[in-house]
């Protein structure tokens, strides 16, 4: 084990979604490539690329739970498979993700009605307490499972057909969602109906009220939402808000808030429109909200290829909405604000099946971290930790598909501070290759050693040319399979509560780093020597 100066280690976050050819490589191959033929054949020094990376100053900061995520309301429509959430399998796996906040919402939550009941059992527990709470026989977790994943076909053809039934939510759904959230350490963003509507057509807090007294009477500290994609309302329920009104609205939960103790002084997140075209919806509500939110996926789940997934246009529109969003918070009503993707994944509608559970959602996936962070975006929810679909970061089995994997290697290594780093490349379609540069968290770190080929990296480090080489260079890198696999191991939990080693790999001495195509690695660099991260 190798601990080093924890001050100056910066993180370099390389995607490579599409390498040029080497020498002798036989042509174009199946997939994207299609630029190599409009080109002439680039020469194996092509494929450098060289990165300026500025370690003088920070760029922004993100919030310690950058990395967030949902889960999807429809967990709640039948009370038992709430139960999942006691699993120890999805418990340990959760908990690495910490610190993170916990959304639980999506199209469902303006269907949903609270249903008060006694208040039971102990109060103010510690996470510790929480997690003991209720216990899940293993026979049980199993039979859970099993029923879970055949209810997700009735539940996907339900979004399909954004056909949702009034669903009444019990005291005990509450208290599961809050055990969780406490003993896996999340801060809980409970997302409350929009469409309990006055014949005025302004929302009606009554049911609200409920919800939170019961709330405060169990202690539990959580934030809230209102309604989501109020965009979609009329598709949804016949009805129209406009944005006056919902900003109206939002007031009114505001108001109601401040009558109690516990959430007075609580974050109230909103508007979770889903395209940045609404501005008004966006201008009525980022005014009384603590943070300006959105929705984002890059495309439809029915309607979507491999290609897709490997096009840096389709990436790039993240980019353009992110400006939109942002020209929207800070022009008209909300500067300042923080912006988060309140939810967000590949595809809409579930995902996409093959796709968006396989390793190359990945590049969708760090390329929006890296993107959302460079933005200066504060939060990005990933939907969903668990819920029906194909975009999930846990499986029917609450085993991991592979976005969970680069969430995990994310998590540990990515700190707060956003840097900035730019891109020289003789590739003609630069964007191919994505980079992204953060001080490193502050967590230690092993290393042994590995080698590789293809794409190269030359790092030029401006202002500071007196910092060349940095001293040791820890890579992790991922691999293109169905898994992911991580210096050549797929990644796989031991058991319930014991992950596999995550460790990275101790790169040689070199002035550059190696990249092969299709791939994801993040690089760690101790002793950089950057100012801007000690
Ligand atoms: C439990 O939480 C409630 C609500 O925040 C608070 O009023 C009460 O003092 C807490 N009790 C203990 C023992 O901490
Ligand atoms: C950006 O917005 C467009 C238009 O609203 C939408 O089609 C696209 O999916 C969005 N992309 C992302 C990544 O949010």
């Amino acid at each position: 084990p190798h601990v080093l100066r924890l001050s100056v280690m910066l993180l370099l976050l390389l995607l490579a979604l599409l390498s040029p050819r080497a020498a002798g490589d036989p042509g174009p191959r199946p997939g994207s490539w299609t630029w190599t033929r409009t080109r002439p054949r680039p020469s194996p020094r092509d494929s450098d690329v060289y990165l300026d990376l500025d370690l003088s100053s920070v760029r922004h900061r993100v919030d310690t739970r950058f990395l967030s995520f949902t889960i999807d309301a429809s967990l709640a429509e039948k009370e038992r498979f709430m139960a999942l959430l006691s699993s120890v399998k999805l418990q340990t796996l959760t908990k690495a993700l910490r610190p993170a906040f916990l959304r639980f919402g999506g199209s469902r939550q303006d269907f949903m009605e609270f249903q008060p009941g006694e208040s039971k059992g102990p109060r103010n527990l510690t996470s510790e307490e929480s997690c003991g709470l209720t216990l899940l026989p293993w026979w049980l977790e199993e039979q859970l499972k099993e029923e879970w994943a055949q209810f997700q076909e009735i539940l996907i053809k339900e979004d399909l057909e954004a056909d949702y039934g009034d669903l009444k939510f019990t005291a005990t759904t509450v208290d599961q969602l809050y055990s969780f959230s406490s003993c896996c350490g999340l801060d809980l963003v409970f997302g409350l109906n929009a469409l309990l509507r006055t014949k005025e057509n302004s929302w009606d807090g009554a049911n609200a009220a409920l919800l939170l007294e019961y709330c405060q009477a169990r202690g539990y500290r959580m934030s809230w939402e209102l309604g989501n994609e109020p965009n979609s309302f009329r598709k949804k329920a016949g009805v129209v808000v406009d944005g006056q009104q919902l900003g109206r609205d939002f007031a009114q939960l505001r108001e109601l808030m401040s009558r109690f103790e516990l959430y007075r002084q609580a974050g109230l997140y909103g508007p979770d429109v889903s395209q940045p075209r609404h501005r008004r919806l966006y201008c009525c509500v980022c005014v009384c909200v603590c943070v300006c939110v959105c929705l984002s996926y890059y495309v439809c789940g029915r309607d979507t290829s491999l290609n897709d997934f490997l096009n840096p246009d389709i990436l790039d529109t993240l980019n353009d909405n992110i400006t939109k969003i942002l020209e929207v918070s800070v022009k008209h009503g909300a500067p300042g604000k923080p912006v988060w993707l309140g939810e967000t994944s590949s595809a809409y509608g579930g995902g996409a099946p093959g796709l968006s559970n396989a390793f190359v959602a990945g590049f969708m996936w760090l390329d929006k971290l890296g993107l959302a962070a460079s933005r200066g975006l504060q939060v990005v929810m990933r939907q969903a930790l668990i819920g029906p679909g194909k975009y999930q970061l846990v499986d029917p089995n609450l085993d991991p598909f592979p976005d969970y994997w680069l969430s995990i290697l994310h998590k540990r290594l990515v700190g707060r501070r956003v840097l900035r780093v730019e891109m020289l490349s003789q590739l003609g379609q630069g964007e191919r290759v994505r980079v992204y540069l953060h001080c490193a968290s502050k967590r230690r770190y092993a290393a042994h050693t590995h080698t590789h080929t293809h794409t190269h990296t030359h790092t030029h480090h401006r202002k500071h040319q007196q910092t060349n080489s940095p001293q040791t260079v820890i890579k992790y890198p991922t691999c293109p399979r169905q898994n992911v696999m991580l210096n050549g191991v797929v990644l796989k939990m031991v058991d319930d509560r014991t992950f596999p080693d995550l460790r990275g790999t101790r790169l040689p001495p070199a002035d550059r780093l190696q990249l092969p195509p299709f791939s994801m690695a993040f690089f760690l660099f101790h002793e950089a020597g950057a100012p801007a991260c000690s």
